[in-house]
């Protein structure tokens, strides 16, 4: 029997992770890790999916993005039961209501959203040839209000009383994208690396569903950020599950065809500047 393909999805048992795993799981050829700081929450996904696919290989594994210690942990466990990896959806995220530090002592939505994962998917790099990797951006990353690059340390330590850490998270995951794709490029590997944005959708992430007055105002004053939690993860899905696909470095939007993400996005220099701080930030978090 050929090999199963699997695919990890971190935050996956809520909202679009759980909803796209469960159509990658619709296909049996693959095998789902749901990878999710609440393993009770992660147990009922993992039963749903199961029940609704008839897929039986979903496993749910222990990650909480916010902490370095739990990613190592995570992909040690990992590494001891798997031998390959096809997919993976970089996806868990909280929203910019959000104001602390993580154990890590780095601005909890940063931490979340974007540190988190950028050490996640550095590890798991380091022993699989993973062949798709989507982070899960927003247009947020481009907010109404504008934004400004700044230093990556203030935007690491910020206190998120000006609420621009969401947009700054969701940034970083295209920077991360495109310097990722460059270097996995430059030592030969097959990887495609890009991002997505899902658009405004009704899930957990706001604490809830939005009442349906703010849902008729965004549809009609914010066509363009306007998302459907059904046709963002079947995109998703597909774009995990399309074997034809071979476009690498783009920024997917609600649906299989990509856009242009803001001309900040596009700022090199930027992308350079936040990875290798990332970099030397992980390598002291190791010495300590
Ligand atoms: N909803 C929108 O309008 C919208 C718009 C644009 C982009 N997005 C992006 O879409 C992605 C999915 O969000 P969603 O809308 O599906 O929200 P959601 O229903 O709240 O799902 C978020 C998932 O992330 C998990 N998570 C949060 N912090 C975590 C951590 N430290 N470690 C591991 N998992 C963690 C949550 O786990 P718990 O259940 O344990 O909290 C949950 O499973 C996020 O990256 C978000 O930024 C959402």
């Amino acid at each position: 029997m050929e090999e199963l393909r699997t695919v990890i999805i971190t935050g996956a048992n809520s909202g679009l992770g759980f909803e796209s795993a469960k159509k990658i799981a619709a296909n049996k050829e693959y095998r789902l890790i749901l990878a999710c700081r609440n393993l009770e929450k992660a147990k009922q996904a993992q039963e749903a999916i199961i029940k609704e696919t008839g897929n039986s290989n979903v496993e749910r594994l222990l990650l909480d993005t916010s902490s370095l210690k739990s990613v190592e942990d995570f992909v040690e466990e990992f590494k001891n039961h798997s031998d390959s990896l096809f997919g993976l959806i970089n996806n868990a995220g909280i929203s910019g209501m959000h104001q602390g530090k993580s154990v890590d002592n780095v601005e909890i939505v940063m931490a979340t959203n974007y540190l988190g994962h950028w050490y996640l998917t550095n590890l798991l790099l380091e022993k699989y040839d993973i062949k798709k990797i989507f982070n899960i951006s927003s247009d947020m990353h481009n907010p109404p209000q504008g934004l400004k690059w700044r230093d990556v340390k203030d935007i690491f330590y910020s206190d998120n009383s000006d609420r621009t850490a969401y947009p700054y998270s969701k940034l970083s995951a295209i920077y991360f994208t495109n310097e990722l794709q460059e270097r996995l490029d430059k030592e030969g590997r097959n990887t495609l690396v890009n991002s997505f944005n899902p658009g405004m959708m009704q899930t957990n992430f706001a604490g809830g569903p939005m009442p349906k007055s703010r849902v008729l105002f965004v549809k009609t004053m914010m066509p363009d950020r306007f998302g459907d939690l059904d046709k963002s993860s079947t995109a998703l899905a597909s774009l995990m599950l399309d074997d034809s696909l071979d476009v690498k470095a783009k920024y997917f939007d609600r649906s299989v065809n990509f856009i242009d993400s803001s001309p900040l996005s596009y700022e090199i220099d930027n992308q350079k500047e936040l990875w290798n701080y990332t970099e030397g930030f992980i390598k002291e978090w190791k010495n300590k």
